[in-house]
């Protein structure tokens, strides 16, 4: 391998730059030319890369986003638009690309290594739904996020003696609002993986309050329902002050958590090492606090395991009773 190129697709997550970073840095200790791709596929498809020196990344690794930029591209999804990236990789003279992004930019890494360009995937997303992985970049600094928002809303909902309803992204996992929930004291926790009872929930309000709990709040992950709507669910049983935040994008900014930033390092810069030693379909993680790579349509076909020790766990916490 002489020259490698690495891209941000998907959903933006703080710790991208951090990953961008130590890509490009380990690429040129190696002795490798590094090319940074614009805007994902979308970018390979048109050629829009730049060559990075060590100085192209200075001062980004506490940023959240990604200086790359990101996109969602439909073009690369067909078999046109891969043949397209793949001719433009050729033009170039790019022999690996390293894919910073979740499942759907691993599955076209995946694809474009079938073309013949060896692509290694870093996983950057804020939803920590990829199975073979402990964590994605990006989802303790989420998690941290949603934190700072929790300790906001709970001054004014104690204030007022609310009822407070957090919506939390995640897309179809709850790991997002599992985390919170348990950090932040939830008294509930609503996820995708978990059946939830309405009336169960009910009760709980109901006893918090009877036993002098001045506010509750609950959290709800995306893929689980949509917060307005339990608003009035709970709203119609009992006769509580109820009120709903979705919180949205402020979760996936700002500055990036020390775990994410060292997170970022160590997988940015494994997936170089894979390249030169010329394994290209494969993807990188963290087991056990080692970092691990695999192959990626075995990662890609591992179904992602919800935590529900963990689940439990907070439910028992936020139990004033003994359950
Ligand atoms: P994430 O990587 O965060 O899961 P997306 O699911 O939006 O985000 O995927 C990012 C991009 O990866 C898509 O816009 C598309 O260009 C590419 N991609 C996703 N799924 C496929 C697929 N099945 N085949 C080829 N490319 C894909
Ligand atoms: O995958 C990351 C994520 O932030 C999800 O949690 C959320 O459902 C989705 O992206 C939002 O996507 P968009 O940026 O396209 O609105």
């Amino acid at each position: 391998m002489k020259n490698i190129a690495v891209l941000t697709s998907g959903g933006d997550a703080p710790g991208m730059n951090a990953a961008i970073r130590a890509v490009v840095r380990t690429s040129i200790n190696k002795g490798l030319n590094v090319y940074g791709i614009q805007k994902g596929y979308n970018g390979l498809i048109r050629g829009d890369m730049i060559e990075m020196d060590m100085s192209s990344v200075a001062d980004i690794i506490q940023r959240g986003g990604t200086i790359l930029r990101t996109a969602r591209s439909e073009e690369f999804k067909t078999e046109e638009g891969r043949q397209k990236a793949y001719n433009m990789a050729k033009i170039f003279n790019i022999d690996g690309i390293v894919v910073i992004g979740g499942d759907g930019s691993f599955m076209g890494a995946k694809k474009l290594t079938e073309l013949g360009i060896a692509c290694v995937g870093v996983p950057g997303t804020i939803d920590n739904d990829l199975a073979y992985t402990d964590y994605t970049i990006g989802f303790d600094t989420a998690v941290n996020n949603v934190l700072d928002a929790i300790n906001k809303i709970r001054d004014t909902s104690t204030s007022h003696e609310r009822v407070s309803i957090i919506e939390v992204m995640g897309r179809n996992s709850g790991d997002i609002a599992l985390y919170t929930g348990l950090a932040g004291g939830a008294e509930c926790i609503i996820v995708p993986e978990v059946k939830y009872c309405l009336e169960d929930i009910c009760k709980k309000l109901i006893m918090g309050r009877n036993s002098g709990k001045l506010h509750s709040i609950i959290i709800l992950a995306e893929g689980a329902g949509d917060a307005k709507e339990l608003e009035e669910q709970i709203r119609a049983k009992v006769d509580m002050d109820v009120r709903a935040s979705i919180l949205g994008y402020i979760q996936r900014g700002g500055n990036t958590s020390a775990f994410d930033r060292v997170l970022a390092s160590r997988l940015g810069a494994k997936a170089v090492e894979l390249l030169v030693e010329g394994k290209g379909g494969r993807v990188v993680g963290m087991r056990d606090n080692k970092i691990v790579d695999m192959d990626i349509h075995e990662a890609l076909s591992m179904e992602k395991k919800f935590d529900y020790e963990l689940y439990e766990l907070a439910n028992i916490l936020s139990n004033r009773d003994r359950i």
